[in-house]
């Protein structure tokens, strides 16, 4: 299937070079280490680093041989800012906890949400009608996104408070980031500035979220699942905290970046303005909303760890081996994709779609800890993409190229501005 060499270990000289490359070529640095094999080892000091692209060892690691794998280092740190939700914990408190929620993020649950997403996307569509200038599409389809959580999670409406909570949310998730990568972790010593600014934020977010939930609407909401389960007061709060980080820019930037998609290309704007209003319209939808998210995969990778290390036909991992699933590179993969850096919903329409490599598309993940959200998400891109794109026609106020930046979520590189133009009749 491939020509790539199984494995490699990257030069230490290349590496020294990306280092002192700057933060917003981080994208570039890390497809470079990971077009050079399968498994690539980077030789960091004191630690050894494992970056997988083939979907066979990715499988491995996220299903066939997972209990091998426990998720790594960032996680424990992650934990410091979300609390013990579903996407830090672990063993028995993990399974009671997603066993909980499940059904509350089912495809059947998720179905009924429609009409309130519809409303909520409306509202963005009513506010864009009086602009007569660009707006940020990351910014706007956010606050979307938080709203829509909002009314789900708490059956309140955030969007007031939209900006408290993204920076909130932000400023936590920079923190975790700079803690999991550094040499030292100084904040073990030293409460640093940094680390003083994360603990504010993640005070407010969770007095936000506790005001809402004790203020809410008596609707079905996701909070009052969680009470009547017998859930302690701050077992909730961190499951809701962790439900909103999880999903409120993962989902709102992938709506971003398709906006961003559209307005750079106006013929394929056409054509999907077309195809949303044909006869085959929702099939359009969804195939737009896969390409953006194998394209733009807003979870970029995920890490995991390996104790006892790991024997795999011609590769061995180390034990004590740190591993990053690196869904991009895999979705950028050459081998697996045609012409991948094209963004092009048309190859999953079609007889096109039946040549997919299905295994190498998981931008929710694999296996028991797949994305909880993967339906929610779904739905809520198809929705306000189905809403948003016969309205308006999109265009670039700057044309200089933006570029993703992996941490968290997958970030623009510099801020992008558009015009949102309504389409009269
Ligand atoms: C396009 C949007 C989204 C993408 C690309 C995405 C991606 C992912 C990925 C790749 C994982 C697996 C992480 C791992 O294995 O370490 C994950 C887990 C998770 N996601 Fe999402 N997600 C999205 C939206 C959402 C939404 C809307 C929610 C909440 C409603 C959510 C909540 C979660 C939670 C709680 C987990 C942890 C699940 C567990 O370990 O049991 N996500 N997501």
């Amino acid at each position: 299937m491939s020509d790539r060499p199984r494995y490699a270990r990257y030069s230490r000289w290349r590496l020294l070079r990306a280092l002192v490359s700057g933060w917003n070529r981080r994208m570039q640095v890390a497809l470079d280490i990971s077009g050079q094999a399968d498994v690539v080892e980077v030789p960091l000091p004191g630690k050894r680093i494992f970056v997988l692209t083939h979907p066979d060892d990715i499988r491995r690691v996220l299903l066939t041989e997972r209990e091998k794998f426990p998720k790594s280092y960032d996680y424990d740190v992650l934990r410091q800012y979300m609390g013990d939700g579903l996407v830090t914990s672990a063993g028995e408190r993990w399974e009671a906890d997603r066993k909980l929620l499940h059904p509350a993020f089912s495809n059947a649950a998720t179905q009924p949400l429609r009409p309130m997403i519809e409303s909520e996307v409306q509202r963005v569509g009513e506010r864009w009608r009086g602009l007569d200038t660009p707006l940020d599409p990351f910014a706007e389809m956010t606050t979307l996104t938080i709203t829509v959580m909002g009314r789900r999670l708490l059956g309140c409406d955030l969007s007031r408070r939209a900006d408290e909570i993204r920076h909130a949310i932000d400023t936590c998730g920079k923190q975790a980031v700079r803690r999991a990568q550094a040499p030292v972790d100084w904040v073990r010593w030293f409460r640093t500035p940094a680390e003083r600014r994360a603990q504010r934020a993640r005070a407010s977010l969770r007095a936000i979220i506790d005001d809402a939930r004790r203020n809410g609407g008596a609707s079905e909401r996701v909070s009052t699942l969680l009470e009547e389960s017998g859930r302690s007061t701050e077992e909730s709060l961190d499951q809701l905290v962790t439900l909103f980080a999880a999903g409120y820019d993962t989902t709102g930037n992938a709506l971003a970046w398709c906006l961003y998609e559209l307005a750079k290309n106006p013929g394929l704007q056409e054509r999907v303005r077309a195809g949303v209003a044909g006869e085959s319209g929702d099939e359009v939808l969804a195939a737009l909303v896969q390409e953006t998210l194998r394209f733009y995969p807003t979870v970029p990778g995920v890490g995991r760890v390996c104790p006892e290390g790991a024997e795999w036909d011609d590769v061995a991992l180390p034990a004590g081996a740190t591993l990053f699933v690196f869904f991009y590179g895999m979705h950028h993969r050459p081998d697996l994709f045609v012409d991948p850096e094209r963004f092009w919903p048309e190859r999953f329409l079609g007889v096109r779609r039946e040549s997919l490599p299905r295994r190498a598309y998981v931008p929710f993940g694999a296996g028991p800890r797949i994305c909880i959200g993967s339906h929610f998400a779904t739905q809520e891109l198809q929705v306000a993409l189905g809403h948003l794109i016969p309205r308006f026609r999109l265009e670039l106020a700057d044309p200089a190229p933006i570029r993703p930046v992996p941490g968290i979520s997958l970030t623009p590189s510099r801020s992008l501005r558009l015009y949102a133009r309504p389409i009269e009749g």
